[in-house]
């Protein structure tokens, strides 16, 4: 897996060694697409107009400081990406995070981090009253991790390393969908939201966790993509899963995800939809910075 974000990452000129859970839910998205060209409005305090920048490789790092003027300029804080299981929405907000300078955090760290605590305190997934009990006395805190990832320490301890178990895999689902946790979740999740310039990943970001976020972006990918893609990504990591067992996987959580009474997957009234079918990162990444551009000149 580390290859693949490494060629996820290549394709994207950031930086790598990501983390553990970067390598869960990161995945290549087809290397063969040459990334777009984008053009920039960079933002001219003295009233000189606009001078269009077009981004070439070697002008990554001018076009990366444009931006995050752009989006200082801008006042834009907070950018949701929600989506289902395997759509991107880490690798695309890490990228996106890069870009414009700010930090990113993929919630389902904080749920993954919860239910390890949980499990390594001998609970099981059904003792809902022990679990609430344990949430509210859970302390999280947030470091920054590699690159522009925010990473979770639970009670001091980092856990990341942990969190792509499998006993982790099969319950934070379970766990995740209580209600009292959730708000413990989204307590934190909120406070983070406070401190940061911040693109955060989940499922109900846009929706629950941030409803007033400055741009709230929904990805989506057909299930036989998103299962080729989390395919590929374990057999790189040496995982002889079946396809089918794949695609199987991904629709049940597809399914426990947008069934769910609490805080179910769906986007927000007032996210852009983006069909990453077909796309590389690149692209997806340069359509949302589109958007950033596109909200700074309405202002
Ligand atoms: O995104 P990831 O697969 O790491 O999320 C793990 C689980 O955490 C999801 O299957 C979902 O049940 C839960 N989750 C959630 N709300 C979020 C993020 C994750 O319920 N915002």
């Amino acid at each position: 897996m580390a290859t693949v974000l490494k060629t996820v990452f290549a394709q994207a000129n950031v930086g790598s060694n990501p983390t553990p859970s970067a390598n869960r839910s990161g995945f290549a998205f087809p290397p063969s697409q040459a990334e777009a060209p984008v053009t920039l409005q960079p933002h001219v305090p003295d009233g000189g107009g606009r001078q269009r920048i077009r981004r070439h490789r070697t002008g990554r790092t001018v076009a990366a400081v444009t931006l995050v003027y752009s989006a200082l300029s801008l006042n834009l804080r907070l950018i949701t990406i929600d989506g289902p299981v395997a759509v991107g929405k880490s690798s695309v907000g890490l990228l996106l995070a890069e870009k414009l300078g700010f930090q990113f955090f993929d919630t389902g760290v904080i749920y993954r981090t919860f239910t390890w605590k949980a499990l390594d305190a001998g609970l099981s997934t059904s003792d809902t009253h022990a679990l609430i009990l344990l949430a509210r006395q859970t302390e999280f805190r947030f470091m920054p991790g590699a690159g522009a990832r925010l990473t979770v320490l639970i009670d001091g301890k980092d856990i990341s390393r942990q969190l792509s178990q499998q006993q982790v895999e099969k319950s934070v689902a379970l766990i995740a969908k209580i209600p009292e946790v959730r708000e413990r979740m989204v307590e934190e999740q909120r406070r983070m939201a406070e401190d940061h310039r911040l693109v955060m990943a989940g499922r109900d970001i846009g929706t629950v966790v941030l409803p007033w976020a400055d741009l709230k972006v929904f990805l989506t990918a057909s299930v036989h993509e998103r299962a080729r893609r989390r395919h590929a990504e374990l057999q790189q990591r040496g995982a002889g899963i079946p396809f089918e067992t794949v695609l199987a996987e991904l629709e049940q959580r597809d399914h426990n995800d947008t069934t769910r009474a609490v805080s179910p997957l769906k986007p927000a009234a007032d996210a852009v939809t983006i069909d990453t079918d077909g796309l590389s990162l690149e692209q997806v990444v340069d359509r949302i910075l589109a958007l950033v551009e596109s909200r700074r000149c309405a202002r």
